[in-house]
């Protein structure tokens, strides 16, 4: 496996252009296997992720042509319905194919996509949501056999917690039905309305009400069309962290500065300078970076569970004692003990980091658990004294396009060692 060696204490500066959004892209390609003909989906991030869900749709029977960063996919004559568990292993959001195949299919067959590196990773909420719908589900040895045995003309369902994978899901499986599906308590993530905003370009009805209400009247048909995926909000907060923790200056092109609503104060009490330019975010920062006290991860709109580790990392070196509390996933603090190898002091209690600002953190040879946990180890590497060696890059490169290359734009010095 490939390893990052990061070498820096230089403030990262410049501008740059955020990738397409993973967790956008991801369901906006299984999405495409409802549509029975030609999808274009530009500014799909280059992502080994983006490659798995490519192998997906060509096993069910899909065309699809892979440009640098658009995918072309013709759903045309897909006769497949079941997914070998080795395809669903290769990412964590196959489990989003559930809901297309059934959406075209009316039946599926796949493996459950069981626990990962961040937590158990249960789907209970997606399957009981498709009994309501009229899904008939049998589950044996870690495998998934749903079929659809009743039309229903209408179906509600109230999420117990606002799962982004369920209400894709529910979405998917509802969009060809013939009634209306309503859904209470839906994520409202940024990347819920992506989806829906393609699925309704290819001719879906699907309406937002009040707050975490999502309406979804089934149509007969689809057609296909050219769609432009947001950019990822998750690799933006990243390059956010790696200017705040550098001292550095970086401007974001192309990203909704509303997504970022509450995440902006977060940087702002640790004492960096955010400029809000509707398409472009300004970030600046001095050294000497001060601690932030309450950080809750929660649903959208809440501070995302997926910034949790790149700013972690970045208050490592903050005065004072920032506290995080992780409440969306149960073993998501996996970069932790790689952080204090570092030099980071951090005590983890249950769900809550309690992180000590240090003065220096120093390079060694650490190991990325996860995606985001990976990030987190690039960022405290580019504030660390001498080299950061980081292993296991696979994890980081499902969710980052080449991070070497987006770092080394911004003036950081780091580079890829080929394994
Ligand atoms: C979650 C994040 C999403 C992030 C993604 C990748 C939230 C709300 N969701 O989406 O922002 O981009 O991980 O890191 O922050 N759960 C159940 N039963 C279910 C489904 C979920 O108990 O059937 C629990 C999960 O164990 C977890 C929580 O609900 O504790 C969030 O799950 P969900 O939103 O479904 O996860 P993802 O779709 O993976």
């Amino acid at each position: 496996m490939d390893s990052l060696i990061v070498n820096s204490r230089r403030p990262l500066v410049g501008e740059t252009v955020v990738q397409g959004s993973k967790n956008s892209s991801l369901p906006i390609l299984a999405a495409t296997v409802l549509v029975g003909g030609v999808c274009q989906i530009h500014n799909c991030p280059h992502l080994t992720d983006t490659d798995a869900a490519i192998s997906i749709l060509r096993h069910l029977g899909c065309k699809v042509k892979k440009g640098i960063n658009t995918v072309t996919v013709d759903s045309s004559a897909v006769s497949c319905f079941n997914i070998p568990d080795s395809l669903m292993r290769e990412m964590r959001s196959s489990i989003v194919f559930l809901g297309s195949v059934l959406g075209r299919m009316g039946k599926a067959e796949l493996s459950a996509p069981g626990g990962c590196e961040i937590g158990l990773r249960p789907i209970d909420l997606h399957l009981n949501a498709l009994k309501i719908m009229g899904f008939r589900i049998e589950e044996d040895y870690g495998y998934i056999r749903c079929e659809k045995v009743k039309e229903n003309c209408s179906s509600v369902i109230s999420l117990s917690f606002p799962s982004v994978g369920a209400t894709e899901n529910i979405i998917l499986a509802a969009a060809l039905s013939k009634g209306r599906t309503i859904i209470h308590n839906a994520a409202r993530e940024p990347e819920i309305y992506d989806l829906v905003a393609f699925l309704n370009e290819c001719g879906c009805k699907i309406s937002f009400r009040m707050q975490g209400t999502v309406v979804i009247e089934g149509v007969r048909k689809l057609h296909g069309c050219r769609y432009t995926v947001m950019s990822d909000r998750i690799v933006a907060l990243t390059y956010m962290t790696g200017a705040a923790i550098t001292g550095g200056d970086v401007t974001l092109h192309g990203i909704n500065t509303n997504h970022f609503r509450t995440v902006i104060p977060v940087f702002e009490s640790a004492g960096c300078y955010v400029e809000d330019r509707k398409s472009q975010l300004r970030i600046r920062a001095d050294r000497g970076l001060r601690a932030v006290r309450d950080i809750r991860t929660l649903p959208y709109p809440g501070f995302p569970t997926d910034a949790q580790a790149p700013v972690m990392a970045m208050l490592t070196v903050a005065q004072g004692t920032s506290v995080i509390i992780e409440n969306i996933f149960e073993s998501r603090f996996k970069h932790v003990s790689e952080l204090v190898r570092m030099g980071a002091k951090i005590k983890i209690e249950g769900k809550v980091a309690l992180i000590d600002g240090v003065k220096e953190l120093y390079g060694t040879s650490v190991t990325a658990s996860d995606l985001r946990g990976g990030a987190a180890l690039v960022v405290a590497g580019l504030f660390a004294k001498g080299s950061t060696v980081i292993g296991n890059v696979a994890h980081i490169d499902r969710g980052y396009e080449k991070i070497e290359d987006s770092f080394k734009c911004l003036g950081a010095d780091i580079k890829r060692i080929k394994q």
